[in-house]
């Protein structure tokens, strides 16, 4: 499983990145993957307002590590946590230029009625840390996190927020700060680290695994977590599958094949799925493995690969044993 933490503060060390990473090394601890994306760093281009992402369902801006990494990396994830300072009563401007080119995921969701496969199970946290006490302090904040949420499918779960803390590291003091880390941990982390994984495995990792690992979860929600990988990936999913899942209306954006040990690093599975006959070998030794014997599909058309969707959608009924 991975958590995604964005964390918001221009101030590096400060106590928005202090809050953050506490959590993250606890989380890491628990047996997550963890991945911290310094926005104010990230050199991530402002949207546009264009209205490219209503009409293509892609950002028109393309080169930027919001389109080359961070939608791949909010898709992947199963817990995002968006952590920001107060400022001027709302969130700090850096991470507002995250959230608004999450509009181009607004737009899959509610133009193109896409459902992201992991949008049963994904969550979301809101960290936030404030000089002041006023009462009203954290109120913008939450209504942005809530449509952010909203927008990159993942249940808003709660927030830690706290006030009176001004200088760098005026965090680390502040009581209660530890049972609320443990109790966020105990509450959200744990459940997800303890689902069961199912690896799919096939050639290429760019058409049967992922259209499997994507039926997969859709179908089974939260009662376990599925990923994809290929023997010897290729460099971007198959157009025609993507196009195919589009009609029935599962998103398979920003997700790209990767390497069986890469899968491995996040995820130890608790069965592998090896998809067809091309992979002779057991992929990951020691872990108990099913085998599928569906076969690529030959030909290119979109009704050879809707037949084969329909032949995974038979094959997935038979995880409902292994899911007890
Ligand atoms: C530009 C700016 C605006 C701020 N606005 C507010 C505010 O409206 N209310 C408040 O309580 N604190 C405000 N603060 C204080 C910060 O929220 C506070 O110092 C926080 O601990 C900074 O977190 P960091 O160390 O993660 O950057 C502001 C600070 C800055 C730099």
């Amino acid at each position: 499983m991975l958590i995604l933490g964005l964390q918001g503060s221009p101030r590096k060390g400060g106590n928005t990145d202090t809050l953050l990473a506490s959590f993250l090394e606890q989380a890491g601890q628990m047996g997550a993957a963890v991945k911290t994306i310094q926005v104010a760093r990230a050199g991530i281009v402002p949207c546009k307002g264009c209205g490219y992402c209503e009409t293509h369902g892609t950002c028109v801006i393309s080169d930027d590590p919001m389109s080359t990494e961070i939608f791949g990396l909010l898709r992947q994830a199963d817990l995002v946590v968006a952590a920001t300072p107060v400022f001027f009563y709302g969130i700090s401007a850096q991470l507002k230029v995250l959230i608004d080119r999450c509009q181009t995921l607004w737009s899959r969701k509610y133009v193109y009625k896409l459902k992201d496969p992991l949008a049963a199970t994904r969550k979301g946290l809101l960290f936030s840390v404030a000089a002041s006490g006023g009462r009203q302090l954290f109120d913008g904040i939450h209504l942005t996190a809530k449509y952010f949420f909203d927008a990159i499918d993942a249940q808003f779960s709660h927030a830690l927020t706290y006030r009176g803390v001004e200088s760098k590291g005026a965090i680390r003091h502040h009581a209660g700060l530890a049972a609320d880390i443990d109790e966020t941990i105990r509450k959200t982390v744990l459940p997800m680290v303890k689902r069961k994984n199912v690896l799919f495995i096939s050639s290429t990792g760019a058409c049967r695994a992922p259209m499997a690992a994507a039926m997969a979860q859709q179908r089974f929600g939260d009662g376990f977590r599925t990923g994809f990988a290929g023997m010897r990936p290729a460099a971007e999913l198959s157009a025609l599958m993507s196009q195919t899942m589009q009609q029935v209306g599962v998103d398979m954006g920003y997700r790209k094949p990767q390497r069986v040990d890469q899968a491995l690093n996040d995820t130890t599975p608790d069965l592998t799925i090896v998809i067809g006959n091309a992979v002779e070998k057991i992929p990951v030794p020691g872990i108990k493995t099913v085998r599928w014997p569906l076969p690529e599909p030959v030909s290119s058309d979109e009704a050879a690969i809707d037949r084969m969707r329909l032949s995974i959608e038979t094959h997935i009924d038979t995880l409902m044993e292994f899911l007890g």
